[in-house]
């Protein structure tokens, strides 16, 4: 479970704490993002992971720098340990706003849900030590209310569950075409609509990407590979496309 920095400068360090799942979980990668004397996690994950987690980003910042947890959405490979996470830091949590009657059935008291700001529809900023960390709209790709992270000095777009692959045995692509058979099957199944990638391909065109990091699976860096993932995002057949057939009572 190596822990690599993404991009490094004195004062700014993007770091991915790769695969801490084990069993049947699902892979996932938690994302650090460090500026001066303050950090943000990235969706954190669920309880099994949440200890051996807590102790790798102590070994690579002081905890009491971490002064955010973001959660995309409610699923919980992002929220399951929330209440852990906020109970033993001083961060902030920030949840999709629909989402945050939702926590409180993970465990998350009553208490803490008051350390969590809920995001607007819009997005919003998060100041990071200076740093001005862009929370920008992704709604159905795939959580009804979901939102994504980018950062302006890395120029990393931190996409959620956006470009997830599962399978492959590397963490940064080299191929885009051959990796393109990890990513298919998590879109076309679990993004609902084609609409909501189009206008999501044509926001995030306007931002200045080196790198794209999911959630889960393989990192795409450099502008090549942002450009051909956003094309590709913008053509694909999804979810309602492909599945109104199955809508029929079973026999
Ligand atoms: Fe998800
Ligand atoms: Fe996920």
């Amino acid at each position: 479970m190596p822990t690599q920095a993404l991009f490094e400068t004195a004062e700014h360090r993007n770091i991915l704490l790769e695969d801490f799942t084990s069993g049947k979980m699902v892979q996932a990668n938690q994302h650090l993002i460090i500026h001066k004397n303050e950090a943000i996690l990235l969706d954190p994950g669920g309880h099994k992971v949440y200890s051996s987690i807590l102790e790798e980003l102590s070994t690579v910042v002081p905890l009491g720098w971490l002064k955010h947890i973001f959660f995309s959405h409610q699923d919980p490979d992002i929220v399951a340990a929330a209440n852990g996470w906020l109970m033993t830091t001083d961060a902030t949590g920030y949840i999709p706003t629909p989402w945050i009657r939702f926590i409180t059935h993970f465990g998350v008291d009553d208490l803490l849900v008051e350390k969590i700001h809920p995001i607007p529809d819009a997005g919003m900023k998060i100041d990071l030590a200076g740093c001005p960390l862009l929370v920008i709209p992704a709604h159905f790709l795939h959580s009804p209310a979901n939102f994504q992270v980018y950062d302006p000095v890395s120029k990393i777009l931190y996409t959620g569950d956006l470009g997830a692959s599962l399978g492959q045995t590397y963490t940064i692509v080299s191929n885009f075409d051959d990796h393109v058979q990890y990513m298919i099957g998590f879109h076309r199944r679990y993004i609902a609509s084609s609409k909501a990638l189009k206008l999501w391909a044509n926001m995030v065109r306007q931002l200045d990407i080196e790198a794209i990091a999911p959630q889960h699976g393989a990192m795409m860096m450099g502008k090549a590979h942002v450009e051909r993932f956003i094309d590709w995002i913008a053509n694909l057949t999804c979810g309602l496309d492909l599945m109104e057939s199955v809508y029929k009572v079973p026999s």
